[in-house]
């Protein structure tokens, strides 16, 4: 790691930035970006001098890490070979990424439509259900984030939705399991599933299942809180959507990949679904890429019609390059066994004991490298330590959490009252300690609004 203070090029980095880039979900007058200098492994840093271990993967896409050696060798070397080709070309490593995915994804998803991300990937799933059932209506939880296209976002349950919303999008949300804030009244895990299960039955009853052509859920809920399904759900929901012929989409673009301590969060509860979509972690977004793996009935709807959709970098050769770099190293290395193996022996049990020494934690939930941190100012009411999307005054609790992480060199995951914990899934386990140890400081100052 080469870092080294160089104030001048950070001050011209972020006048250019501040000057002409226009930034996501953001406020742009309201937002003050830190200028990266580079990065390495699970750290990445300023210019500085300051060095950040990055608990959050950044939008937990890099699995592999910053920089992963074999992976920059791939891209350089496809770079010096044939850096694009148009989608209707068959490409040496397009159809390679191709296999290596469908060898991995569960039951017959054995056709891969690449993308160039997650929200690409959900549209094209959803065009795909809805001309496969001739039906147009899809079902999405409460609780989740598809991306933030057009049916993406509509299919969000969460507030970034509120203002993308046309009031058309043919797209109904229901409530999925959420042990910790059962809207159901259930007192453990079983009594939420079976609940959970009815209401969903009773929202297709109203809907009209001949209307239905989808039911999309992230496999375990990402950025809304890293709700880990409980067992029977996904297995109740596959078989409801056989009853009344509707495709079941998973939406694996956070949870895949190594993230959950499996290939993909499906492999858990050994549930397949009809498409499962991907992104993030298949080439810890070195380059964008994403993409649909379909089922043998579905792709065989378009075997004699042609598919309505495209893109001009669909499985583009510098991103399939790197995903086959990247799926050969998480292979090799062993990266998703050692995934599984710090969520057991390290994260879930360091995050534990946080939670013995402080009461500001109400609930530890995850697995793998995909922890959440629920964050209350009363374990008893379970009322949340800031109210569901406040910002403001109403927000400084979790700010003064974000910003006494980063003072202390840590780089959290922060959403509404939750920490989530999720540093690459090859961190050591010395860096996750050194990352609890950190949470452990900072979480004593918010014991300090806890009742
Ligand atoms: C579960 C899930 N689906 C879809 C998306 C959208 O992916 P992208 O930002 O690559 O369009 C995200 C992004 O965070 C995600 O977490």
């Amino acid at each position: 790691m080469s870092i080294s203070v160089d104030s001048a090029a950070g001050q011209a980095v972020k006048a250019a930035d501040r000057a002409h880039v226009f930034h996501s979900w953001s406020a742009q007058a309201l937002i003050d970006p830190l200028a990266v200098a580079g990065a390495e492994g699970s750290y990445f840093w300023d210019y500085e001098g300051n060095r950040f271990l990055d608990f959050s993967s950044q939008l937990v896409n890099t699995n592999i890490g910053h920089q992963h050696p074999k992976v920059v060798a791939a891209i350089q070397e496809q770079a010096g070979k044939l850096c694009t080709f148009a989608p209707a070309f068959a490409v040496d490593v397009r159809s390679e990424a191709a296999r290596l995915i469908a060898e991995r994804t569960p039951g017959d998803l054995d056709k891969i439509f690449f993308t160039n991300g997650g929200a690409e990937a959900n549209e094209n799933a959803i065009r795909m259900a809805r001309l496969h059932t001739g039906r147009q209506k899809v079902l999405s939880t409460y609780r989740s984030y598809h991306g933030a296209t057009a049916n993406a976002i509509a299919m969000t349950g969460d507030p970034r939705r509120w203002a993308n919303e046309t009031g058309v999008s043919g797209i109904v949300h229901f409530w999925g399991p959420y042990t910790y804030r059962s809207n159901f009244h259930a007192e453990n895990e079983a009594q939420e599933c079976e609940r959970a299960l009815q209401h969903l039955e009773a929202t297709i009853a109203f809907e009209g299942p001949q209307t239905v052509a989808a039911i999309i859920l992230e496999t375990v809920v990402g950025t809304a809180g890293i709700l880990v399904p409980p067992a029977g759900y996904l297995a109740g929901v596959r078989e409801i959507c056989d009853r009344y012929g509707i495709v079941f989409i998973l939406d694996e673009v956070m949870a895949g990949f190594g993230r959950t301590g499996a290939w993909f969060a499906a492999d858990h509860w050994g549930v397949t679904p009809d498409l499962l979509t991907f992104a993030k972690g298949v080439n810890s977004g070195y380059v964008p890429l994403g993409g649909v793996a379909i089922s043998g009935a579905i792709a065989r709807t378009f075997d004699e019609r042609p598919f309505p959709g495209g893109l001009t970098y669909s499985g583009h050769p510098l991103a399939c390059a790197s995903a086959v770099a990247t799926i050969d190293a998480m292979a090799e290395e062993g990266i998703v066994e050692h995934a599984r193996h710090l969520g057991e022996t390290v994260i879930g049990p360091g995050l534990r004991e946080l939670a013995e020494r402080h009461p500001v934690i109400g609930e530890v939930r995850g697995l793998g490298v995909f922890w959440a941190l629920e964050l209350v100012r009363d374990r008893a009411t379970r009322e949340p330590l800031t109210p569901y999307n406040a910002t403001g005054a109403a927000a400084a609790p979790m700010a003064e959490l974000a910003a006494a992480c980063k003072q202390r060199g840590l780089w959290p995951f922060v959403n509404m009252n939750r920490l989530h914990v999720v540093p690459p899934c090859n961190s050591t386990e010395a860096e996750v300690k050194e990352g609890l140890a950190i949470l452990d400081e900072v979480l004593s100052l918010a014991d300090a609004h806890t009742v």
